[in-house]
């Protein structure tokens, strides 16, 4: 089998992945560029958001298969040949990791645990009400294997948790589960955090806006783990500097790296993260990526194929 690796990585990151696909998948020829003599062998391209038009011209191209979660660039891209299914990563490893991220983030909104760091900074010594969890409504947005996963495990916690999707969805046992825009806005009047783990498509691009921000609970504070497009920016500013909302934790930015003047900087109720809420694990993605080639080649069903109507 002949496999495309590409994507918006540098040397010694594709060379990481490039080992640790080699080693979960040997019986392969892997390419790192497309050239006239490979371009009529390449079967599958294994991708992290690689440049739009990056996958044309590949004849007998049968798979591609995200490095990413997150499939918005990729879908963005006008020039991805439309028979061609489209893979996600799902690793256990990066929704560990998006979980750590989403307990750390209510835990220190919860507990006041950024303005203690604040007040450190300014010498200041002084103690606030302590709130139990159970008193605490968590909403997390999103209730894919991410947004899932840590609304199960901040349930565990002892929060309050509800879960939002924008699509029906079943009950669970262990979170409110809401669905459908028309139950938005009442959940977030009573939320006091609010996660977002929604994947970007063009429905819930610009949710978080003024009228959003409008709707929570006065004081409620926002953690956005998903994507920087959620989020209309000058909103949340407007919002933070009103008192609508007390924080933001932003690990995700509209502009990546966020530019050196962008307000959030120097935002004392802005917490910010390089894009690190979870990043893939090589070892753990490489071997999710081996089932699919494996099944790929046998014939078999594969799996977290991208629901192209839907973008996710
Ligand atoms: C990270 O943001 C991803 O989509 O994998």
């Amino acid at each position: 089998m002949h496999i495309l690796l590409c994507g918006s990585f540098d040397d010694s990151e594709r060379d990481d992945w490039l080992q640790a696909l080699q080693r979960a998948f040997p019986a392969a020829h892997w390419h790192l560029s497309v050239d006239p003599l490979n371009a009529a062998q390449i079967e599958v391209a294994v991708v992290a958001n690689p440049l739009p038009g990056s996958l044309q011209g590949l004849p007998r191209l049968r798979l591609i298969q995200s490095l990413w979660a997150g499939v918005d660039r990729l879908m963005g891209d006008a020039s991805l040949p439309a028979a061609v299914p489209i893979a996600r990563m799902v690793d256990p490893a990066m929704n560990r990791a998006m979980t750590e991220t989403a307990l750390w983030a209510v835990l220190s909104l919860h507990r006041g645990f950024f303005r203690y760091a604040a007040q450190q900074r300014e010498r200041l010594w002084r103690q606030w009400p302590q709130k139990r969890a159970d008193e605490v409504q968590v909403t997390v947005l999103g209730l894919g294997q991410m947004g899932h996963g840590a609304a199960r495990q901040l349930a565990a916690q002892g929060y309050r948790v509800a879960g939002w999707t924008a699509r029906d969805r079943n009950a669970d046992p262990v979170i409110e589960v809401f669905s459908g825009q028309e139950t938005l806005h009442p959940l977030l009047s009573r939320s006091d955090i609010v996660i977002n783990l929604l994947p970007l498509t063009p429905l819930t691009e610009g949710l978080l806006d003024e009228e959003f921000f409008n709707a929570m609970k006065p004081g409620a504070a926002l953690a956005n783990l998903a994507r920087g497009a959620h989020v209309i920016d000058t909103d949340l500013l407007r919002a933070l500097e009103s008192g609508q909302l007390s924080h933001a934790v932003l690990d995700v930015m509209s502009q990546e790296p966020l530019p050196e003047n962008h307000p959030y900087w120097g935002h004392s109720q802005v917490t910010l993260l390089p894009h690190i809420a979870a990043i893939t694990d090589t070892r753990s993605a490489a071997g999710m990526v081996a089932e699919n080639l494996t099944a790929l080649r046998d014939g078999k069903p594969l799996a977290n194929l991208v629901h192209k109507g839907l973008g996710y």
